[in-house]
């Protein structure tokens, strides 16, 4: 069958198959008309056939329904699938449920069923069957960086239908970093005015000498991010923005030099920054700062509709502060004793703030330092520690390892690799990468949403570069996300590898730039371009 990610329980009867064709129905039962509609375009475009609406008691029809005991509960993911010689039903647990259901009936169909108009003499059938399946974790994530390298909106709506063909279910947005600012905020016009472009572009790593110089930039008006919004949602994954602060803040400071530490140094000399690492330019702990972010997460909150807000938290160099006579009376006045329980103040503030707008705050495992507000969630990035930390004092993680799951780093070792940074991370560590720390007890454990892998675009300068990275690790990744997978080393990744063979022929027809198993094909590689780590520096910098 070849379903990626695996389903729960799969059985098969015999070898035959049930066939599709222009008499074919859709009985489409209560709650369940956004799958029926999702179906009926992506299904209606690949094979042709009309799935023209049709009684639940008939033969030769596609049954969906959500079945009202278990919508609103945890099993509103799952879905069963029963194939017959007269016909399919699909039951999902919720709509969300039955939309997952859909993509495995998508898969079963052949990867033409992946292409966006028929071949010629399509053949459409499904295996006699019985599938019930369910996720392992709620959070199965990927994040988007779409401020290192812009990536315009139709890059942004093709990759949550890739999420959806892979069962991932939130997409965490980095909207904004030191080179750029990509999302328009009304009331502060000059974020994407002067923050949203760049002069030039860092051509490598970060010690590379090597610059592109052509300005770069671009951004999502609030429309387009109602639209992706709503795309998501569709498809039932959730999109958590993040405004990444007090640190990787140059773009805004660049844009409005009074947030910056103006008592440091000259902000208003600031530009967009064209260079890879950690600026040392961030934003300054005052009051018309803390103003400043509300009124941005004030639109946000507008626009972005879910429960968390990602506030990013990482990497804030602190020597700004330390030189900064506004930013030590704020310590003094505060009592927080230092800079980092100054950073802690900063997040504490919109933590309040987001809780009391119904909204939970979720940042990179720095927000621990300094002691976490309540309710808070956690990005573990930096190894299992900080979710270890955040799951023990109580509070939920997500866990997205940059040692296992930061798809930016290469994974192979060979010199064909496109700009090769970072540990090598293969196909097979991504499939042996295990979500929730050994050392948790259950109650700990159950602290953990889930997972996310993470796509840092330094390197990645569009979106053949990004398909690069993230397939077909990112098939993996979902298998990790959604299926109950035995301990690492029990995994059975020969039989992975013998279904991705499959699952390369649905990404071909996708349209996906993976990187074959073979390695990267002549267009892929990036001879020249310098990409390893420099000795004795953190790897993914
Ligand atoms: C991170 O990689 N700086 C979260």
């Amino acid at each position: 069958m070849d379903v990626i990610p695996g389903p729960a329980y799969a059985h098969r009867y015999g070898t035959d198959f049930w066939e599709l064709g222009p008499g074919t129905g859709l009985a489409v039962g209560e709650g369940a008309e956004p799958a029926a509609r999702w179906l009926r375009s992506t299904l209606g475009a690949a094979t042709g056939l009309p799935l023209a609406p049709a009684s639940a008691h008939g033969d030769d029809v596609i049954r969906l329904s959500v079945d009202p005991a278990a919508a609103n509960s945890a099993a509103a993911e799952s879905y069963q699938l029963a194939v017959t010689p007269k016909g399919a039903h699909l039951i999902g647990g919720g709509p969300a449920g039955l939309f997952w259901g859909a993509q495995t009936l998508r898969q079963l169909l052949g990867p033409a069923a992946f292409r966006r108009a028929p071949l010629p003499g399509g053949q459409w059938r499904l295996p006699l069957l019985h599938i019930q399946d369910a996720p392992r974790f709620r959070w199965r994530g990927l994040m988007l960086d779409v401020a290192r390298h812009f990536m315009p909106k139709d890059g942004v709506l093709r990759y949550l239908d890739l999420m959806a063909a892979h069962k991932l279910n939130v997409l965490h947005f980095h909207l904004t970093d030191d080179q750029g600012w990509r999302v328009e905020i009304k009331r502060h016009p000059r974020l994407t005015e002067v923050g949203s472009w760049r002069a030039r572009t860092k051509f490598g790593h970060r010690a590379s000498p090597l610059w592109e110089e052509k300005p770069h930039g671009g951004y999502y008006t609030q429309d387009d991010i109602r639209e992706i919004v709503a795309y998501a949602a569709e498809r039932h994954i959730a999109v958590v923005p993040e405004i990444d602060v007090p640190g990787h803040s140059q773009a805004a400071i660049a844009a409005y030099p009074e947030l910056g530490n103006t008592d440091v140094i000259d902000t208003t000399s600031l530009s967009v920054w064209d260079n890879w690492g950690i600026s040392p330019n961030v934003l300054a702990p005052t009051d018309n700062t803390l103003r400043f972010y509300e009124g941005v997460f004030e639109e946000l909150l507008e626009l972005f509709p879910g429960e968390f807000v990602h506030l990013g938290g990482d990497e804030c160099l602190k020597d700004q502060w330390r030189q900064s006579a506004t930013a030590q009376a704020r310590i003094k006045e505060l009592g927080v004793g230092d800079e980092d329980g100054l950073q802690a103040w900063f997040v504490r503030h919109f933590d309040t703030w987001l809780s009391a707008r119904g909204r939970r705050l979720i940042g990179w495992d720095e927000i621990l330092e300094g002691g976490l507000a309540e309710g808070a969630a956690v990005s573990s990035w930096r190894g299992y520690e900080g979710g270890v930390t955040a799951a023990r004092a109580g509070h939920d993680v997500v866990m997205c390892p940059e040692q296992q799951v930061y798809l930016d780093h290469r994974q192979a070792d060979g010199p064909d690799e496109p700009v090769p940074i970072g540990y090598v991370r293969t196909l097979e560590d991504v499939y042996r990468f295990e979500p929730v720390p050994a050392e948790l007890t259950a109650a700990e454990a159950a602290h953990v949403l889930g997972t996310q892998a993470n796509l840092w675009t330094e390197v990645m300068e569009d979106h053949a570069r990004v398909d690069y990275q993230a397939f077909p690790r990112l098939a993996a990744f979902a298998e990790v996300a959604w299926s109950a997978l035995p301990a690492p080393a029990e995994r059975d990744f020969a039989g992975f590898e013998r279904r991705m063979t499959a699952h390369y022929r649905r990404l071909d027809a996708l349209g996906v730039g993976y990187r074959p198993p073979t390695g990267p094909l002549p267009w892929q590689r990036r001879p020249g371009v310098l990409g390893r780590p420099i000795e004795g520096s953190p790897p993914n910098k």
